[in-house]
């Protein structure tokens, strides 16, 4: 987040450098850090992993994957050149005491080469079940023991409950110092999740009234059009409840209620988040029922295509009872929010990608108009949409030209492309770059994590034990269970399918329908 040059030398060590996260993400968004010459200068990526790959394989295998997701393409070959000297390639296998020993010595002949010492950054790109040996060699080996210049990466699932985050926590802590753990929630890197910080906090126009005096009721969707893909095997354990609403989605709404930070200071700014995460209202164990829902997928069709079910899909068992849909209802107890009800949803396999936040505000006090003037009234709401198509978008009521005082609803909408023009920068770029940087502002703590896996532990126990007797539930390519549609109208609400969603296009005209909404 902060923008200083990069002056100090980094080597980034890539334990799983052989697997997914590399190939499409990590290395794509160095290959654009560097394009725009933002890479520390000396700098230099490590691959570890068991595949028995030279350097020339293993570059061109990361080459491919720079084709395929980077936005810019490896075709000038100068750049490529260029680049690819920065990425070397070891053999390893995570569990041998040699490993750590021949990774030091690499570090130690760089950093004689460079004449400095480095910044060392551990990304753990594995399996959570490499986490705890590598973690226990790295502390071991001596090779992360500067706390200034060592830090370790994690990524997600961050435990499976409260109680393994915990044990997780407390092993990372006997080998580092809370401020050389990042962990990475990649909903944190996205340019409209920080920008929710902005918007609140640059602007004194809405601040006054966020809050239960005139917002209604908050909404957070990350809904998604695909299936597990080939993630089955890790998403058996994991349900949507674990995999989206414990990390992106609560994330997402501590930025929505979190109170105004003092300073832009990453402790400062974790403090206001956990606060937010402590004052949820804690479910009774025997409402669970009334407070989330959880949904399966069966086939179905999407944009004309036939979907399996979940139960058919690769690594998947036949009478799987995970949850591939999931919605929330939360509370926050605090002055702010008081009885403003917050209702969190995700899954897979819905009509349309799109994550948004929507605020709607409560009606006005008194109806000034005619009757017949009202028939297409709505109250304000402010939609923070996140993906695809970033931007702000505030509905409110105008009056339709003609001779009769009747209202109309319409849209002010801010688009991140229409005004900035060029394309967003990856959540990975910018949380790569933090870490080189050492600016933990949009990282997990590990009091967050905890804290989160609190708010869900309740659901979690519940849906443990109490088998769902009716999955699949709702068919591949619709809006999810219908239980998560009466978890709304008991209070009078529904679901909000954005403008964007009903369409599927960039609305330029500013007239809303209304027909399928509050
Ligand atoms: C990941 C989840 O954290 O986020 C995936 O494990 C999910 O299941 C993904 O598909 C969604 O991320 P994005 O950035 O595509 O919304």
């Amino acid at each position: 987040m902060e923008n200083a040059k990069l002056t100090r030398p980094v080597i980034l060590v890539i334990f799983g450098a052989g697997g997914d996260l590399t190939w499409r993400k990590l290395i794509p968004s160095l290959y654009n850090l560097f394009c725009d010459g933002l890479l520390p200068q000396p700098f230099m990526v490590m691959g570890l992993d068991i595949k028995g790959w030279k350097d020339r394989e293993f570059r061109q295998h990361l080459r491919e994957g720079i084709n395929k997701f980077s936005r810019n393409g490896t075709g000038k070959k100068g750049r490529w050149k260029e680049f690819s000297s920065l990425l070397i390639y070891r053999k390893a296998d995570f569990t041998a005491d040699s490993t750590y020993k021949s990774l030091s010595s690499v570090l130690s002949s760089l950093e004689k080469a460079w004449n400095d010492k480095a910044d060392r950054i551990f990304y753990l790109a594995v399996s959570p079940a490499f986490i705890e040996t590598i973690t226990r060699h790295l502390g071991k080996s001596g090779i992360a023991k500067d706390t200034q210049r060592a830090r370790i990466v994690l990524e997600k699932p961050f435990g499976s409950d409260l109680k393994s985050a915990m044990t997780l926590n407390q092993l990372l802590g006997r080998r580092f110092k809370e401020n050389q753990i990042y962990r990475i929630d990649h909903y944190l890197g996205k340019e409209t999740v920080q920008n929710i910080l902005a918007f609140r906090f640059a602007n004194a126009l809405f601040e006054p009234v966020w809050n239960r005096n005139y917002i209604d009721n908050v909404q957070i969707t990350v809904a998604e059009s695909v299936g597990v893909e080939h993630r089955g095997g890790y998403y058996e354990n994991a349900g949507a409840l674990r995999d989206m609403i414990q990390n992106h989605l609560l994330q997402v709404l501590c930025l929505v209620a979190m109170e105004p930070p003092v300073s832009f200071e990453a402790d400062e700014i974790r403090n206001r988040k956990v606060d937010v995460l402590r004052a949820i209202r804690s479910i009774p164990p025997d409402r669970v029922n009334e407070f989330a829902v959880r949904g399966q997928y069966g086939q179905g069709w999407l944009k004309g295509k036939h979907i399996p079910g979940y139960r058919e899909e690769p690594g998947v068992s036949p009478d799987s009872l995970t949850e591939t849909y999931a919605a929330v209802k939360l509370f926050v107890d605090n002055w702010r929010w008081q009885d403003v009800p917050f209702y969190l949803r995700t899954g897979k396999c819905l009509p349309k990608k799109f994550s948004e936040v929507s605020i709607q505000f409560r009606p006005v006090p008194h109806q000034t108009f005619p009757f017949a003037g009202m028939m297409d009234w709505r109250p304000n709401r402010l939609l923070i949409a996140i993906q695809p198509d970033e931007g702000i978008l505030l509905r409110f009521e105008v009056k339709e030209p003609g001779q009769a005082m009747c209202l109309s609803p319409v849209m002010m909408q801010f688009y991140y492309r229409d005004v900035f023009g060029a394309v967003l920068p990856d959540a990975y770029e910018t949380l790569l770059l933090d870490v080189m940087r050492a600016d933990a502002t949009l990282f997990m703590r590990a009091d967050q994590t905890e804290a989160a896996w609190s708010v869900i532990a309740p659901i979690l126990d519940v849906w443990t034990t109490a088998r769902p007797a009716n999955f699949p539930n709702y068919q591949a390519g619709t809006w999810g269970p219908e239980d998560a549609e009466t978890l709304v109208a008991r209070s009078g609400y529904s679901w909000v399918t954005p403008l964007l969603a009903q369409t599927g296009k960039k609305v330029k005209a500013c007239k809303v329908k209304t027909e399928d909404e509050p």
